[in-house]
């Protein structure tokens, strides 16, 4: 494929990374998963909250000019056809970090794109909570979320002193969580799969049925 057909064709994935801890295990499980989309032909970016000086939600921004933080997390996001959401699991929830950066956005950066799930652990029984949780807040912004995600029990054993997975079956796994966002993206704003979706929506209801 030459360089101007695969850069014509690459979809924008973006990570939110839900831990603010330096050193954070969620940052090096996000880090696998974008490399994963990368290597499916993605643009790649990194959304480190730390860096954005976000308010607490209010639920009253509409009224006043957000700060400039929030409005580039926002145009960030919004210029992204797949988002990887990325949390340490925390009282058996997802971070409180995650919450208030997506409930400082909505349908408008959210709605019908591609989400993949990528969580951290302190104990044994992983981050599957936090992860059911990011599920449901996903499907009420009306985004898709892939069915691959990966979570990690014992994160502080899982990666090496330079922020690798130890362990090569984890690293594909987070891997493949970040190839799944960047190939559906791609398949969701396919003009292929638009022009699709024209012509079901436009036929006829059950075509040749009055015949059977
Ligand atoms: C407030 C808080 C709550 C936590 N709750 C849980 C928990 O319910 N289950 C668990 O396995 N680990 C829990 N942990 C451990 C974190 O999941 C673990 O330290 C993880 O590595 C944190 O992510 P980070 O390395 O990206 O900061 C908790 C840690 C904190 C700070």
């Amino acid at each position: 494929m030459t360089k101007v057909k695969r850069a014509a064709r690459a979809v924008r994935v973006v990570g939110i990374c839900g831990s603010l801890r330096p050193g954070s295990y969620t940052r090096m499980a996000l880090d696998a998963a974008l490399a994963g989309a990368a290597e499916a032909g993605a643009e790649t970016g990194l959304i480190d909250l730390r860096a954005y000086e976000l308010p607490m939600c209010t639920g009253n921004d509409k009224k006043t000019t957000p700060p400039p933080g929030v409005l580039r997390l926002r145009d960030e996001v919004r210029a992204a056809r797949g988002i990887l959401l990325a949390t340490p699991e925390y009282h058996g929830g997802y971070s409180g970090v995650l919450k208030n950066a997506l409930d400082l956005m909505g349908f408008e950066e959210f709605e019908g794109k591609m989400i993949g799930l990528v969580g951290v652990a302190g104990g044994k029984m992983g981050a599957g909570s936090a992860l059911d949780g990011l599920r449901e807040v996903a499907r009420a912004l009306h985004a898709w979320v892939v069915p691959e995600q990966a979570s990690i029990p014992q994160a502080w054993q899982a990666f090496d002193e330079k922020g690798r997975c130890k362990d090569a079956e984890l690293e594909k796994r987070l891997g493949e969580v970040g190839r799944q966002v960047a190939h559906f993206a791609r398949l969701h704003t396919a003009e292929k799969a638009g022009e699709f979706l024209r012509l079901f929506e436009s036929a006829a209801e059950n075509p040749g049925g009055e015949n059977r």
